[in-house]
């Protein structure tokens, strides 16, 4: 057996204890999951749960398979702590063979999409996989091409608040030119934010854009529709798609659009508008442009739920950010706890640069070569607001 995971102190104690027999002598994690769950082999490499914990008692449990965030918990405006991501209870359930979602997942080569999967670099021209209408979608399918969000990485947890995850992908990796060493981080801060770093190097002139496509619903309960949380999005523009999803390749404005989130508005305000961007994502799917410029100081989107107070800032120093509003929900996965989740269930705010910048020279670049370092950061960071005034 291919093992590659270097289990720390702290992921062991985790793993420890479930021995079968009644839950009560189980170590389960504050969310409510049991880490043995999540012991297995995939393909020859073996798959586990790390739990990292601040000192006030935010917890995130996160899978070395496809780097994912299983379960996030923050505490309401009671201080009662809530699980904001949609996941599963056992890895079994994350493998392609079960369910194809991106559910937590770190995204790469490319999040996003690709012009029919093409793209040229250096007078060369590569094919990657056309796994979303003839287009290459979070790089790469589920089953045969497998992306990164379905490839178990190397794991250590230095300590309580921090997971390296570690990836090697080889020349022609779904058609990816160079052998690629890639990194995620993920830290928690003491400021009850969830850091995330991204690393790569490479050996031959490629591309890469990673994200973390996370699935929020801030209420803690994913069978219900977030369309009543309040969104802003620090943007003027947003680059508008056809009807297969692919970018024009056109900066548009928001000014007098459903895409205007530069004042708070909710989820469901606009999302059923008679607009053919609408029409075209059936909801929100689309990037926005950032006015933060890669400022990881200011912020770029908020989220809040009123009801219970749970609100998320988004930070980050890539260009832009992908919402997606969960259209494609059905009801016909079931996650954590056995619960289904239908139709703008979650939204997932994935920030990365800009779909098929490959083929867009005049966008910031997504090209790394090697002796360069690609690095990326998005922080989701979580306060409580005080109840409204009646
Ligand atoms: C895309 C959606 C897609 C979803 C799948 C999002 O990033 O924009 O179109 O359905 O990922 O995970």
């Amino acid at each position: 057996m291919k093992t590659n995971l270097l289990i720390a102190a702290g992921a062991l104690m985790a793993l420890s204890a479930c021995t079968g027999g009644k839950t009560e002598t189980c170590n389960l994690t504050a969310s409510g999951l049991d880490p043995q769950k999540f012991v297995d082999e995939y393909r020859g490499d073996s798959t586990a749960l790390f739990v990292l914990k601040n000192a006030n008692g935010m917890e995130a449990c996160i899978t070395n398979f496809g780097g994912r965030v299983v379960t996030l918990m923050v505490p309401d405006r009671e201080g009662k702590m809530t699980d904001v991501v949609l996941g599963f209870d056992s890895i079994q359930a994350y493998y392609p063979e079960t369910n194809g979602t991106d559910f937590g997942a770190t995204i790469g080569r490319y999040a996003n999409r690709i012009n029919q999967g093409r793209f040229e670099l250096d007078g060369k021209t590569y094919q990657l996989p056309q796994n979303n209408y003839g287009h290459c979608l979070h790089g790469g399918g589920d089953m045969g091409t497998r992306g990164w969000q379905y490839r178990v990485f190397q794991a250590e947890q230095p300590n309580d608040t921090t997971l390296v995850l570690t990836l090697n992908s080889p020349d022609g990796d779904n058609g990816f030119p160079g052998n690629m060493v890639a990194s995620v981080t993920y830290t928690l801060g003491a400021d009850n934010a969830l850091n995330i770093a991204y690393e790569a190097t490479t050996d031959a002139p490629t591309i890469i854009n990673m994200t973390n496509h996370s699935y929020f619903n801030l209420s803690g309960d994913g069978s219900k529709p977030v369309v009543d949380d309040v969104l802003w999005i620090n943007a003027s523009n947003y680059t508008p798609v056809d009807s297969t999803f692919m970018t024009s390749g056109e900066i548009a404005t928001v000014e007098g659009t459903p895409m205007d989130f530069r004042t708070p508005k909710t989820i469901g305000k606009d999302i059923n508008a008679d607009n053919e961007q609408i029409h075209n994502a059936n909801g929100f799917d689309h990037n926005w442009v950032l006015d933060t410029k890669g400022d990881m100081t200011a912020c770029a989107a908020t989220l809040e739920n009123t009801t219970n107070g749970i609100r998320m800032e988004v930070y980050t120093d890539e260009p832009g950010v992908q919402v997606y509003t969960g259209n494609f929900l059905d009801g016909t996965v079931t996650g954590k706890g056995g619960v289904t989740h239908p139709q703008r269930s979650a939204i997932c705010l994935e920030t990365q640069h800009y779909p098929d910048s490959p083929n867009k020279p005049e966008w910031p670049s997504v090209v790394l070569r090697p002796g360069e370092k690609y690095t990326g950061h998005c922080t989701y960071r979580f306060t409580v607001t005080p109840e409204a005034a009646e």
